[in-house]
């Protein structure tokens, strides 16, 4: 069964599951001299950056990517890179070089490739290998999706790839997402879910049968701390 913290807002979920991968990319740093993180996009993480971002965290080390990203420009208020900038990046001392974001001036085939390479580089992975990243965050979408892995999406079967371009029908939108054969392999994996529009697809996720075509976030569920609020956790209970 996974681990799962209900906490009593938003906010203290947020607080709680940013410090939990502030103390997890603080280990890994000291047991291998780097770590690697990525981090979901949307709405939801935004208290959880805000709350990173003024902690005295030294954030030299720490490489950080995306896992998934809207094929929008990166000052475009759909673009997960600006809201990860605007409420954490401006205001902490990670040099450049250490942010990974998906390249959304390519097109959205050729930046999913870019990223993998660019991923493949930093985590030195071998030919014939999958990335490994020491702490991978996701969100979940009122329809169980998460990254930009979509009901009905058939990249949930995917176990083999690093990064893919996907057609969001329901959003018109062009996506680059992390794969499950990576999201599986994260050694940590932290589910930050607020708010009362998640609890139904949260108990199904969670109490339900395990059907990730219906519910991709499944492919994740058992391996995932879930940090939700008492508003999201309102039908796990019964
Ligand atoms: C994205 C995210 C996505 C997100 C869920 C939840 O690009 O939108 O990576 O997977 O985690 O859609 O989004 P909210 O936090 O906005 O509810």
């Amino acid at each position: 069964m996974p681990e799962i913290l209900t906490f009593d807002s938003p906010l203290a979920a947020a607080q709680a599951c940013g410090d939990k991968i502030l103390q997890l990319i603080d280990a890994a740093r000291r047991e291998r001299g780097l770590a690697t993180l990525a981090v979901s996009g949307g709405h939801t993480p935004r208290l959880m950056f805000e709350w990173m971002a003024p902690r005295p965290f030294d954030w030299s080390g720490i490489e950080l990517f995306q896992v998934d990203e809207r094929c929008v420009p990166p000052d475009s208020d759909q673009s997960n890179y600006r809201m990860m900038r605007e409420s954490l990046l401006d205001a902490v001392r990670i040099p450049a070089k250490q942010v990974h974001r998906v390249d959304t001036s390519l097109a959205p085939a050729d930046a999913a490739r870019t990223y993998a390479d660019e991923i493949r580089g930093i985590l030195k992975v071998k030919a014939g290998e999958l990335p490994v990243f020491d702490v991978i965050q996701l969100g979940m979408g009122p329809d169980g999706h998460t990254a930009s892995l979509f009901p009905g999406e058939p990249l949930v079967q995917d176990r083999a790839g690093v990064t893919a371009a996907v057609w969001v029908e329901k959003f018109k939108q062009h996506r680059v997402t992390l794969l499950p054969g990576v999201l599986q392999r994260a050694r940590h994996t932290l589910s930050l879910v607020t708010g009362a529009d998640k609890a139904e697809a949260l108990q199904a996720v969670l109490r339900g049968p395990v059907d990730s075509a219906q519910f991709p976030i499944q492919l994740v569920a058992s391996q995932a701390v879930w940090y939700i609020d008492g508003s999201a956790d309102a039908k796990l209970q019964s």
